[in-house]
């Protein structure tokens, strides 16, 4: 069968599946930007559709999950349309790039903009599964075999659950390279409680001597942290939930528009913040610090 043939086939079997019925059962009063009949393409490459061109409740969370993320990120990409006449965006930590071809997918289908997207991921392999998806779904995206604090030429750097210290990585690199946008969904961000895990006396000493506190309030700190250290490089800063918590614990967007104005009480904020939790930086501030 032809690719062009197999797309076709696809997108019929979901039209027929996704009755007005079943369409209102999933989404109730949600607009996601791709909805299963019309983005079935996409979808079944991405493996969120199955062959019939339904889909499977395990794949519901990541479909939401992708859907919040572009709807979060809509405003800030429609203002960098209206500033570049080709957006240049990064994924980092792409993974099986479910939201690099989506937003590859909304600026052909949705937004009708040149866009240049590129995926980084460290591992080869998922490399080489999203470059796999995109020729399937026929989307134009460069995937890339690299590391999260390469030096960065986009106008919008994205990182969705880029494990531990890559997000710090990601933000750093962003900065470095005067992205216009940087969001951030960060995950199991275990550096700060490794090192509150050594410390045993002070006010915060109840959280620090059990783990599971400790790793969650670390990820809330940590957030708070980058949510400085960017105000600090010239950004202003949201960080909110992204999908509720049942897609997700790991729920927070933290949305960065470069103004190039550093905000000048945020590195003081950071300090205050580190210095009351125990003094432990996070790697975000040791990659802004000048060498
Ligand atoms: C939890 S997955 C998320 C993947 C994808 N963004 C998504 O949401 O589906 C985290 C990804 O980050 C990648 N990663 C972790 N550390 C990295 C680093 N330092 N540089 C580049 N990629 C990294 C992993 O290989 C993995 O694919």
């Amino acid at each position: 069968m032809t690719h062009a043939r197999w797309a076709e086939s696809i997108a019929e079997r979901a039209q027929a599946y996704w009755t007005a019925e079943r369409t209102a059962q999933l989404l109730g009063d949600k607009q996601p930007i791709i909805r299963p009949a019309e983005g079935a393409v996409l979808l079944r490459a991405l493996g969120l559709l199955g062959d019939d061109g339904s889909l499977p409740p395990g794949k519901v969370r990541k479909y939401f999950q992708i859907n919040h993320m572009v709807a979060l990120l809509s405003p800030a990409l429609k203002a960098l349309r209206e500033r570049h006449a080709v957006v240049r965006l990064l994924d980092v930590g792409c993974g099986r790039s479910y939201l690099t071809l989506l937003l590859a997918w909304c600026a052909r289908e949705v937004w009708n903009h040149p866009f240049e997207i590129r995926g980084v991921d460290r591992n080869a392999e998922l490399v080489a599964e999203s470059q796999r998806r995109a020729d399937v779904a026929g989307l134009a995206v460069r995937f890339e075999v690299g590391d999260a604090g390469e030096t960065v030429d986009a106008h919008a750097v994205v990182a969705l659950h880029a494990c531990d210290t890559a997000t710090c990585a990601a933000i750093a690199a962003g900065i470095a390279g005067q992205a216009d946008v940087i969001a951030v969904a960060p995950c199991c961000q275990a550096e700060l409680a490794r090192g509150w895990a050594a410390l045993s006396d002070g006010a915060f000493a109840a959280v620090w001597r059990m783990p599971h506190l400790r790793r969650e309030t670390a990820a809330d700190v940590t957030d708070a942290m980058r949510s400085e250290l960017l105000r600090s490089a010239g950004y202003d800063v949201l960080a909110m939930e992204f999908v509720p918590a049942e897609h997700t614990r790991k729920n927070t967007l933290i949305r960065a528009i470069r103004t190039g104005a550093p905000h000048p009480d945020a590195m003081a904020a950071y300090q205050a913040l580190r210095d009351a939790t125990g003094g432990v930086d996070i790697a975000l501030a040791r990659f802004l610090r000048p060498a």
